[in-house]
């Protein structure tokens, strides 16, 4: 798809890179899925069974995987966590309450939206535009696909983050307060941000 000296970027995670992904994701992510799908190393053993590796898009440096950037599209999440994982790792009761939880991170499905799940770069290699490649790629994919718009959310504790996306053309259209729950995610709102890709040339 692109490359900058041996980094190369690609739609598909290759699936032997599964067990990498679920890694990273749980690094970046561990905080904000933690009430939902447990501790380390329960949340990597989640993820690990409900990536949809398709729907990744990824940064590989010689095999190695630098970064990805999870994508919804034809109604898949790339993370498809469902009521039979929350069963088998938490037991019926355990998985209802987390269920309830997982249901406040919910996003409306927009057709003509492109949600970008969640984004991360190894910790090793921030800072050196792997994760503007990554959201550059996504609006790519987005706009060969027919997508008018590119969403995503960022939290409130991540301003780095969304100095990076608005860097990218992305805007803040709403915030949705945890009100209450802030204790239990670690942070107090969600902002959610959209990009138009209907005139980009990709
Ligand atoms: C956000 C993230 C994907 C950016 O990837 P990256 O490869 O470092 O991004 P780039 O090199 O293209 O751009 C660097 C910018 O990312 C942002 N950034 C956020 N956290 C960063 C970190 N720990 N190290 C470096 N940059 C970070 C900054 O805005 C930085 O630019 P600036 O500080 O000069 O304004 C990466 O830092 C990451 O994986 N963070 C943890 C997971 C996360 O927060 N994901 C976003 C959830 S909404």
């Amino acid at each position: 798809m692109s490359s900058m000296s041996s980094l190369h970027i690609q739609v598909g995670l290759p699936t032997d890179l599964s067990v990498t992904a679920a890694r990273l994701y749980a690094d970046a992510f561990q905080r904000k899925l933690s009430p939902i799908l447990g501790p380390r190393p329960t949340l990597e053993a989640i993820l690990q069974a409900a990536l949809y590796p398709p729907n990744a898009i990824v940064a590989l440096h010689d095999g190695a995987l630098l970064g990805l950037a999870g994508i919804q599209h034809q109604q898949k999440h790339f993370v498809d966590v469902g009521w039979s994982h929350l069963r088998q790792f938490h037991g019926t009761l355990g998985a209802l309450g987390r269920a309830g939880l997982g249901l406040l991170l919910m996003r409306p499905h927009r057709p003509d939206e492109l949600l970008m799940d969640g984004i991360a770069v190894d910790s090793s290699a921030r800072g050196q535009g792997i994760g503007s490649l990554l959201l550059e790629a996504v609006c790519d994919f987005a706009h060969r696909e027919g997508y008018a718009r590119v969403r995503l959310d960022v939290i409130d504790t991540n301003p780095g983050a969304r100095r990076l996306y608005e860097r990218h053309g992305f805007r803040a259209v709403h915030t949705q307060s945890l009100g209450w729950l802030k204790p239990v995610f670690g942070f107090g709102s969600a902002i959610e941000m959209v990009k138009s890709v209907k005139g980009e040339t990709p």
